[in-house]
């Protein structure tokens, strides 16, 4: 080994290497490919160390300094890099999660309840509280539900080709939901608390009347029943609705299925009587909301019940006329055409469409 300087031993090689090594490196993994490369056990300085001792003894300890100083620079060196890519990735890392509170919110749609589904939900829960059950039937019911049973004559105009829409095989779309009460007496038999919110159809179709259109029956059967209990029924529903006790006057009436039979007219919602202009009740301060009646003991026989036991009353009202009203909705059509944006815009006018 005479003649082998520190030059020879390649301290200046090894240090190049790393440099060259380290500047690459732009990962932790890769730094320690580095360290490993360099200072594990088959590490190129590891092996610089090692050949320390084949040195003459004269040159050791200089050799060994310098060895020795290469070793404490590339364990600084490697330190240090680890620092900065951990500090740079941390970095890298808080960009991606950060986030902006001051951007504006996305805001979120959610949906919402169609006005006359809403009514309805209203009407059959006030109805609930009143002891009353909610029944259905078929929107295509037979013309013995629809009006045989119901006391309505073969001759009546409601038959008549041009207010009914009948299907080929003589069955038809429901006229209103009246039949309901015949198919809730077969059902459930006396006594009878019911309602039976639902589509009806009729071949109307102009600015106050749509082919389909939303009622709600009511039935009750039991013995004794009054005609005040009705009257009292009906008023506490509509003042429930409305939220307010209105004024209300009951007008005598014709309906085959009922007798008496009355029709309930409540002070108008939006003027009280004082706007001889109103267009909603057109000046006359009163606004009809529901046909109603002692049920006709020919139904409660068409019903299987024994009429001389029992008897009751019935009513039926226009869903969409109580959604329009309460919500103030000027136009019956914009209630099914779908127009979404009047109803977020909470039900802005009939203009605004
Ligand atoms: N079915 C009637 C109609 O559609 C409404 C009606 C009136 C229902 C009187 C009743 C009633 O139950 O008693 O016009």
């Amino acid at each position: 080994m005479q003649g082998l300087g520190v030059r020879e031993l390649g301290v200046s090689a090894v240090r190049e290497a790393f440099d060259v090594a380290l500047r690459a490196a732009l990962t932790l993994s890769e730094l320690d490919d580095i360290r490993v490369r360099f200072t594990g056990k088959k590490g190129e300085l590891t092996v610089l160390l090692r050949s320390l001792g084949k040195l003459p003894p004269e040159m050791r300890k200089e050799a060994g300094q310098e060895v020795n100083a290469l070793r404490d620079e590339i364990e600084a060196r490697l330190e240090e890099t680890g620092r900065k890519i951990r500090e740079a990735e941390n970095e890298k890392q808080e960009k991606s999660e950060r986030i902006d509170v001051t951007l504006p919110a996305k805001g979120r749609r959610t949906g919402a309840f169609h006005p006359v589904m809403q009514t309805m939900h209203e009407i059959a829960n006030i109805m609930q509280g009143l002891g009353y059950s909610v029944a259905s039937g078929p929107e295509i019911e037979e013309d013995y539900y629809n009006f045989e049973c119901l006391n309505v004559p073969k001759w009546h105009p409601a038959r008549d080709m041009q207010d009914t829409f009948y299907f080929p095989d003589g069955k038809l779309l429901r006229t209103h939901t009246s039949p309901v009460q015949i198919r809730a007496m077969h059902q459930y038999g006396a006594p009878l608390r019911i309602v039976c919110p639902g589509k009806v159809y009729r071949r109307d179709n102009d600015t106050t009347h749509s082919p389909m259109f939303n009622q709600m029956e009511g039935l009750l059967v039991d013995k004794d029943v009054s005609f005040s209990e009705m009257k009292g029924t009906i008023t506490e529903m509509v003042n429930a609705f409305f939220g307010r006790s209105l004024k209300s006057r009951f007008r005598a009436s014709y309906f085959p299925f009922t007798e008496p039979s009355m029709e309930l007219d409540i002070e108008c919602v939006e003027c009280s009587g004082h706007d001889e202009h109103c267009r909603v009740c057109h000046g006359t301060g009163w606004l009809e909301v529901a046909g109603m009646g002692m049920v006709h003991p020919n139904v409660i026989r068409a019903g299987k019940i024994n009429p001389d036991e029992y008897n009751g009353f019935a009513f039926g009202i226009g869903l969409d006329r109580m959604a329009m009203l309460k919500y103030g909705i000027a136009d019956l059509r914009l209630l099914f055409d779908g127009n979404v944006s009047y109803f977020l815009s909470g039900f802005g006018g009939a203009e605004s469409c």
